[in-house]
């Protein structure tokens, strides 16, 4: 599962899409975990969709990433500052990939 304390165990190593890249990042295998406020685990990810379905406010998009051993898209928390802390999202990932920090 996605490590809740990401913000203190990894660094940031950039930014995509607009939202924060947290590391180690080695493309194209590694890829880190994407976002602030509602994060994805791009490592554990595996193009589920359920979160891209299911999210009340389409905070969710497709990004390739061709090479990655565990799926060759992923969920990217584009409009994260649009999140109403539903918490739909992290109950219905099959992997847990996504942390959301309500507060
Ligand atoms: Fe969307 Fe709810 Fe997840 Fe926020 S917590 S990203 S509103 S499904
Ligand atoms: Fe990926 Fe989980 Fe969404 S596997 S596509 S973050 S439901």
């Amino acid at each position: 599962a996605i490590d809740p304390q990401f913000h203190e165990n990894r660094e940031k190593v950039g930014e995509e899409n607009g939202v924060a890249v947290w590391g180690p990042v080695d493309e194209p295998e590694e890829l880190g975990i994407h976002g602030t406020h509602v994060a994805v685990d791009y490592d554990l990810c595996i193009a589920d969709g359920a979160c891209l379905e299911d999210c009340p406010v389409d905070v969710f998009e497709w990004v390739d990433t061709p090479g990655h051993p565990e799926s060759e898209k992923k969920a990217e928390p584009t409009h994260e500052a649009q999140c109403i802390d539903c918490m739909l999202c992290v109950d219905v990932c099959p992997v847990d990939a996504i942390d959301v920090d309500a507060g």
